[in-house]
């Protein structure tokens, strides 16, 4: 992109900062298909909407039908995938907006190149950590099946690596917890760490 040189808008980050009352930052959630990721970030999502915070959620399984729809789940799609969404939240934040965001994200290199896209303490690693046996016997949407039959390839945690976050901001154990209370314990971390209000 040597030709295209960035413009400074007039209207600021911090001018819209200023104007919404909030501080945005980026909740990303990962973890395997069925793991609880978009019914947690939904809740969350809830939350902080009633509390008066100005939000969006990205979902994979949404943004793949519009945004992403070129890109399926080889391993450059993935990572495609990946990159695509961490600009968008990029461009969301310096609106902003808190952004939660619910997508597998297997690959610890790709959240790691989302991180170095924001400033310390915006990027907050939210791992919903589900055993695969447990997202199996979920199996929502019959994919585990199709996997395990071979109609589906490259399925993560059947026949593609899910790596696992080793420093999550917020690991959350999600076996035998509501999803209610599983997004307690982001918002607690949220109000702990001053990044929300209790009180709003
Ligand atoms: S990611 O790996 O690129 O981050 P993403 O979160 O966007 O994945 O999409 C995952 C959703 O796509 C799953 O919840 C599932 O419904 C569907 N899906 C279809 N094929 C696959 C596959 N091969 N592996 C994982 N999920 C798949």
């Amino acid at each position: 992109m040597s030709n295209v040189v960035w413009h400074n808008t007039t209207i600021k980050n911090s001018d819209r900062i200023q104007q919404l009352n909030q501080k945005p930052f980026l909740l990303w959630f990962t973890g395997l298909s069925a793991s609880g990721k978009s019914t947690i970030a939904n809740i969350v999502e809830q939350i902080l909407f009633r509390m008066n915070y100005k939000t969006y959620l990205l979902d994979g399984d949404n943004v793949r039908h519009g945004l992403n729809k070129d890109l399926g789940f080889d391993e450059h799609s993935r990572v495609e995938n990946i990159r695509r969404i961490g600009e968008v939240s990029k461009l969301f934040l310096d609106s902003g907006t808190i952004v939660l965001t619910a997508f597998i994200s297997p690959f610890k290199s790709d959240r790691q190149l989302v991180r170095k896209l924001f400033e310390e303490g915006e990027f907050l690693e939210v791992f919903i950590d589900s055993p695969i046996d447990i997202c199996e016997k979920r199996d929502p949407k019959g994919m585990y099946a199709k996997a395990r039959n071979g109609e589906i390839k490259n399925f993560t945690g059947i026949s593609s690596p899910y790596e696992s976050p080793k420093n999550a901001e917020i690991h959350v154990i999600n076996n035998d917890i509501s999803p209610d209370k599983a997004a307690e314990q982001i918002l607690f971390y949220l109000i702990d760490n001053k990044y929300i209000n209790k009180n709003n």
